[in-house]
């Protein structure tokens, strides 16, 4: 049987950097949810579909193949075939994202597709819904938050570090923004599950977090042993 850990959490908690360092400690399989969303919504931005209507984007879902591989240990998305991973990391495929996955069409494609990789892999997996929905049968559940300025704080730096203009207010009002629709939309809400472990990152380290969590995993492998 495959051992799953489940990291949720709002955007910029931290939850990649985490979830791709103790994949590497473990030697287990990182899987990015958040990015196989992104590309759905880089498919609606690039052919025009009108976010708001639902038909326009079960329809559009129907043309959309979304594939992972791994290349050098890194996650890489495939959108009908072509390698995307270089456009879906900014604002504005962010901002579809979070509206275009509040359908359940766009869900259900990719719910499968996740929980097919988790059932041969070793997986940490990040998302909103991994421990509520994808995997809720995780042997390890977490859930990662920190304070909204820390949060525009540190993609603010990421997104600077890449090269792109920003303005910390501006990701500061998109990321109050992103929460609210995704603690509230109906198919799936960002949530803790109820057996999930809370870690606020406001004030932790990388390691500390990794240290944390692996804690947590040597604890789950002795009372299995029991
Ligand atoms: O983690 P991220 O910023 O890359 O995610 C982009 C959007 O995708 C986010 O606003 C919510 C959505 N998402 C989701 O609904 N479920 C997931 N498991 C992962 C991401």
């Amino acid at each position: 049987m495959s051992f799953n850990i489940a990291i949720d959490g709002p955007a910029g908690a931290g939850k990649s950097t985490i979830a791709k360092e103790l994949a590497k400690e473990l030697g287990f399989i990182y899987v990015d949810t958040g990015a196989m969303y992104r590309a759905m919504a880089l498919y609606f931005i690039k052919n025009k579909i009108d976010n708001k209507n639902e038909e326009e984007i079960a329809r559009a879902c129907k043309c959309v193949d979304i594939t992972i591989r791994y290349e050098n240990g890194e996650q890489q998305v495939f959108l009908n075939g072509e390698n995307v991973n270089g456009s879906i990391r900014n604002e504005e495929v962010g901002n579809m994202a979070s509206v275009t996955s509040g359908y359940s069409q766009v869900r259900t494609k990719l719910v499968e597709l996740q929980q097919q990789l988790a059932k041969t892999e070793n997986v940490v997996m990040d998302g909103r819904d991994i421990g509520t929905v994808v995997l809720p049968n995780a042997q390890i559940k977490i859930y990662l938050t920190a304070s909204v300025e820390t949060r525009a704080k540190r993609r603010y730096e990421e997104l600077r570090e890449k090269g792109q203009d920003c303005d910390l207010k501006q990701i500061e009002e998109d990321i109050e923004k992103r929460d609210y629709q995704d603690i509230h939309r109906e198919n799936s809400p960002l949530k803790q599950a109820e057996d999930a472990v809370l870690i606020d990152s406001s004030h932790l380290s990388i390691e500390e977090v990794v240290g944390e969590i692996k804690k947590m995993i040597r604890i789950s492998a002795k009372d299995e042993r029991r």
